[in-house]
C-alpha cells in the first residue's frame, strides 16, 4: 500500500503521486508490461491524464480493476477540528478517481463473454478503514480522528451507491478494510506486513461476485458492519 495504488501485476498499472520514486516502483513492481502514471487524486488534470494513459496502454480492453487506495489520515478531535483539515480529508478519501475512469471500466465490462460481476471483468476496490464503519464506532472509543472517520463513512456511502448504479453495467464495487498495517499511516506499531494484508486482499478480489458486490469486507473476506 505505497504510493502505487494496483496490484503489481504483467500487464497491469498503477498510478501516484511519484512512481517512478523508490516508494512507487517498489510498490508496483517491475512486471512485464507496467504502465506507471503519475496522479495526484485531487487535481483533476492531473487524474484525466493517467485515464489517458492506462487507456493508451490497454487499447481497447478496458480497464478491469480500479483499486482506490489513496488516502490521507488526520488525528482531529472534537477540540482541534477546523473545517478545512475537515476538506482536505474529504477531497482525497471520498473524491476519487472513478468518474474519470468509469468509461474504462465499462469498456472492459462489455468485454467479449463477460457475465455476472467479478473482478475478473470490472471492479471498483475502494480502500476503506474499520474506522469509518458507523456500526463499530461505539466500541471503538479511542482514536476520535473526526475527519478520518468520517471521510470513511462517506466513502463507503460512494461504494454502496456505486454498487447499486454500477451493476447493470456488469462492474462490480467493495469497500476493503485492509488491516492495520505497517505502513506510515498504520505505524511500526501495527500488527500485519504490508505482504500479509495484501495476500489477503488479493484472496478476497479473487472470490467476489454478484453476491459480495457492495459489501464491507476486511482483508480476510469477513463482513463488517456499515
Ligand atoms: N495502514 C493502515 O493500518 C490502514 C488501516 C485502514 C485503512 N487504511 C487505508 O489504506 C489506504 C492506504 O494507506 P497506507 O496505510 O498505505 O497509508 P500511507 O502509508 O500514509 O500511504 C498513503 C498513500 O496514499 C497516497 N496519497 C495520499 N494522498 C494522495 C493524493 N492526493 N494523490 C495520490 N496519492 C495520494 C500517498 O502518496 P505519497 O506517498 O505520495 O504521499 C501514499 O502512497 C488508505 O486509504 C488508508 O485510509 C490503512
Amino acid at each position: 500500500m505505497g504510493r502505487a495504488g494496483s496490484p503489481p501485476r504483467p500487464g497491469g498499472g498503477a498510478a501516484g503521486r511519484d512512481p517512478e520514486g523508490p516508494r512507487g516502483k517498489v510498490s508496483a513492481g517491475t512486471g512485464k508490461g507496467m504502465v506507471l502514471s503519475q496522479v495526484d487524486t485531487v487535481n483533476l488534470p492531473s487524474i484525466q491524464r493517467a485515464m489517458q494513459a492506462v487507456g493508451n496502454h490497454l487499447k481497447d480492453q478496458g480497464l478491469t480493476l480500479l483499486i482506490n487506495n489513496a488516502g490521507i489520515s488526520s488525528h482531529a478531535t472534537l477540540c482541534s477540528l477546523d473545517s478545512q483539515e475537515m476538506l482536505d480529508v474529504f477531497a482525497t478519501n471520498v473524491v476519487g478517481t472513478l468518474q474519470e475512469f468509469l468509461p474504462l471500466l465499462e469498456q472492459a465490462a462489455k468485454g467479449e463473454g463477460k457475465e455476472g460481476l467479478s473482478c475478473s471483468r470490472a471492479a471498483v476496490i475502494n480502500i476503506s478503514s474499520k474506522l469509518g464503519s458507523i456500526g463499530l464506532c461505539l466500541h471503538v472509543p479511542q482514536a476520535p480522528m473526526y475527519p478520518y472517520r468520517a471521510s470513511k463513512a462517506a466513502q463507503n456511502m460512494v461504494t454502496r451507491c456505486l454498487a447499486a448504479e454500477l451493476q447493470d453495467k456488469g462492474i462490480l464495487c467493495v469497500a476493503i478494510h485492509p488491516g492495520w498495517v505497517k505502513t506510515d499511516m498504520g505505524t511500526q506499531e501495527a500488527p500485519l506486513t504490508v505482504e500479509h494484508s495484501v495476500r489477503g486482499i488479493l484472496t478476497v478480489l479473487a472470490s467476489l461476485s454478484q453476491d459480495t458486490s457492495g459489501a464491507f469486507l476486511d482483508w480476510e473476506g469477513n463482513s463488517l458492519p456499515w
